[in-house]
């Protein structure tokens, strides 16, 4: 029995393709990956803040795997970028509240919670998937 291919049909129209949100075909918003550092840019236990679509991220190398989250700390809004890494844990620097970068939670109150983010490092580029 001879096989026939069915021809290339885009998964969504044009317009969906390119708007900022795309739908998938179940209806959901799908993620975005946006470069936002280069693997060299960020060493083994430092932090960085960066870009993304508006958004500040602060991104972190713990002994070579890479975590995103939301750059606000939620005490009164430090930059947890700049915060002092020690294995997943980063320290705010100016009141000292601490997060686990893998989840976004407080140490201290896990209930509270900075948005997380997956992160993609595709070659030499890293990627943070944004809702
Ligand atoms: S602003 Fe982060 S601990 Fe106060």
């Amino acid at each position: 029995m001879r096989r026939v291919e069915a021809p290339e049909v885009p998964l969504a129209p044009s317009f969906l393709r390119t708007a900022s949100v795309r739908i998938s075909l179940k209806g959901r918003a799908m993620p975005r990956k946006i470069k936002v550092a280069q693997v060299s840019d960020v060493a083994p236990g430092e932090g960085k803040i960066v870009q993304a679509d508006g958004e500040q991220i602060a991104l972190f190398n713990v002994g070579g795997r890479f975590y995103a989250i939301h750059n606000t700390c939620l005490h009164r809004g430090g930059p947890l970028g700049e915060g002092e890494l020690d294995e997943t844990t980063v320290t705010c620097p100016w009141h000292g509240w601490q997060y686990d970068v893998a989840t976004g939670a407080n140490v201290r109150n896990p209930a509270v919670k900075v948005a997380s983010f997956n992160v993609k490092v595709e070659g030499a580029d890293v990627l943070v998937e944004l809702p």
